[in-house]
């Protein structure tokens, strides 16, 4: 069978243009007669049957991604409530991950799957309790073991990560690096399929990460900055990317050569930030990027393993 892969939104948190963001990228669509295609925040949906779905992060943006995707509407002649959505599988618990969540309360029988950390991190704010638990249920991803949901077999792995920016207070030293759950990647595949691997945050690429991914038939990474001062150089933020959880394209140990010495078929930047330069097709950026081997990819845009 095959495996049906849909982005449903390629940009990070924010999405592209953020709502309040002047920088020149952003500019560029609030003001050109053609500017650089908009994009939603991270989230994938893959199926084995294309009846069935499951959606790889729950973004703020969700119902705007099921209304462009026909692949996800209800079909007409089913019962009054119903929806093609199986599962949601979450890589971490970021706010561009998880607040869909509060999108899918319509009593929808769905399952949710998480890393023990980003579930205690749910259980603990009650506002999730809108999703009753005896309709959505909630199950700890096991991490390096495979598990299978909708007739799609997953493997969870740890990747170097930190937790949600809303919950760094609460650890008093913060590791930018962890491999404890916070964040994860995932490798999926259909019977007989080709490989997915997903990882839309990462702070460190090793070999170990390597090797986790390394077979992958198509690679979907952590595309969030080109360099590692983008967001300070554009005077929007202080942080760095590896401080923010991701590792920049270019630069020392950055990802554009990462996995050069991998046999990964196909590979793209999902989860690009609003400053990335890579957003506008006819930049250097984008086109260094693609000479590179990489894709960028968009919303809507559907590939098939
Ligand atoms: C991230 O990917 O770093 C987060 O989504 C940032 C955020 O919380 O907006
Ligand atoms: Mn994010």
């Amino acid at each position: 069978m095959p495996l049906h892969v849909i982005i449903l939104g390629s940009a990070a948190g924010g999405g592209y243009p953020q709502w309040n963001c002047n920088t020149a990228l952003s500019r560029l669509y609030w003001t050109s007669k053609n500017p650089a295609l908009a994009r939603t925040q991270s989230s994938v949906a893959v199926s084995s049957d294309g009846r069935s779905w499951v959606i790889l992060n729950a973004s703020p943006d969700i119902r705007q991604q099921i209304l462009a995707t026909s692949e996800l509407h209800p079909d007409a002649s089913g019962p009054l409530r119903t929806s093609p959505i199986a599962a949601v599988v979450l890589t971490n618990g970021d706010v561009d991950h998880i607040a869909g969540l509060l999108s899918l309360r319509e009593r929808h029988v769905f399952s949710l799957y998480a890393a023990q950390p980003v579930l205690a991190s749910l259980e603990a704010n009650s506002i999730f309790n809108v999703l009753d638990p005896s309709v959505v249920t909630r199950e700890a991803l096991p991490l390096d073991n495979d598990f299978e949901v909708c007739g799609l077999t997953c493997r969870a792995f740890a990747v170097p990560g930190k937790v949600p920016l809303y919950a760094e207070g609460k650890s008093k030293s913060l590791a930018l690096a962890s491999r404890d759950g916070d964040t994860i990647g995932l490798c999926i595949h259909a019977p007989g399929s080709g490989q997915l691997c997903y990882i839309p945050g990462c702070t460190l690429i090793d070999d170990a990460l390597i090797a986790e991914i390394g077979q992958a038939n198509l690679l979907l990474f952590d595309g969030t900055v080109l360099t590692d001062t983008e967001m300070i150089d554009a005077g929007v933020g202080q942080k760095t990317g590896r401080r923010m959880g991701h590792v920049p394209i270019l630069g020392e140990g950055g990802s554009l050569h990462a996995f050069d010495g991998a046999p990964i078929s196909r590979k793209f930047y999902i989860h690009i930030n609003t400053t990335n330069p890579i957003l506008d097709e006819g930049s250097d950026a984008s086109r260094a990027v693609r000479e590179a081997g990489w894709g960028i990819a968009y919303d809507g845009m559907r590939l098939t393993l």
